[in-house]
């Protein structure tokens, strides 16, 4: 089981108002699968992923991932697990503007301890592999919506992560582009064996979902595959 998740809870306070947005959340997921969180806005998706990832902290319930137990953990080992063990993907790409596209991908694996030559080599490979050898030395205003996603997908994968956590990687982009994206990302997790959770509102995604969930009010639901 590479995530186990046991009643989370988060309560966002913003002064004398509370938002509960995640409310009891259990999960299990075996390693390898394309999960897929369907959902409308605000029903607590993109929290859910920013707890699985190690960005911010449940207040509460107990989750393991990869068997790192992130509720009781230290801030700076829970920054090396999301260095070493997650790879994001965001709407909006975030990728550094003055950076070409093998530089943005580089970095991460210069952050991880990589020398420049391999690491060169390593950031080329997975270009390669989303289909963008050709745009290496583009810098991300010179690449379209879905090449810079590509880049994006690249950079997370390039550090080899245990799990790969997509935050609506489609939203930004139109439906042919979306749904080359998504076969993309199902390639690699077969390929790779990489276990995805993609948080999504686009009913399209659903095609490609080992295991389907719903959330909404901040409870996740399986979802039966059709
Ligand atoms: N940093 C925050 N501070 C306060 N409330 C937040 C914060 N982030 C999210 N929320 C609230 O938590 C709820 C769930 O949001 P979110 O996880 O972003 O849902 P989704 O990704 O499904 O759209 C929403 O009501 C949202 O307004
Ligand atoms: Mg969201």
């Amino acid at each position: 089981m590479i995530i186990q998740a046991r009643g989370l809870e988060k309560i966002y306070r913003r002064g004398a108002q509370q938002v509960a947005a995640l409310r009891g959340v259990d999960l299990d997921l075996q390693a390898g699968e394309f999960a897929v969180i369907l959902g409308p806005s605000g029903g607590g998706k993109s929290t859910l992923l920013h707890v699985l990832g190690g960005i911010d902290r449940p207040s509460a319930g107990q989750v393991r991932v990869n068997g790192f137990a992130l509720e009781s953990a230290s801030e700076s080992a829970l920054t090396r697990f999301r260095r070493d063990h997650i790879g994001f993907i965001f709407q909006f790409y975030n990728l550094l503007p003055s950076l070409s596209a093998l530089d943005n991908v580089l970095l991460s694996l210069l952050a991880k301890g990589w020398g420049w030559q391999a690491a060169r080599q390593h950031g080329l490979e997975m270009l390669a592999q989303v289909g963008l050898a050709h745009r290496s030395g583009h810098r991300p205003a010179e690449l379209s919506g879905g090449e810079q996603q590509r880049v994006a997908i690249a950079r997370a994968l390039s550090v080899d992560p245990a799990l790969v956590l997509a935050d609506e990687p489609t939203g930004d982009l139109d439906s042919a582009t979306a749904n080359e994206l998504l076969e993309l990302m199902a390639d690699l997790n077969r390929s790779l064996g990489k276990t995805f959770i993609i948080a999504t509102h686009n009913q399209e995604t659903c095609r490609f979902a080992t295991s389907l969930f719903e959330m909404r009010d901040g409870r996740l639901s399986p979802k039966g595959m059709s």
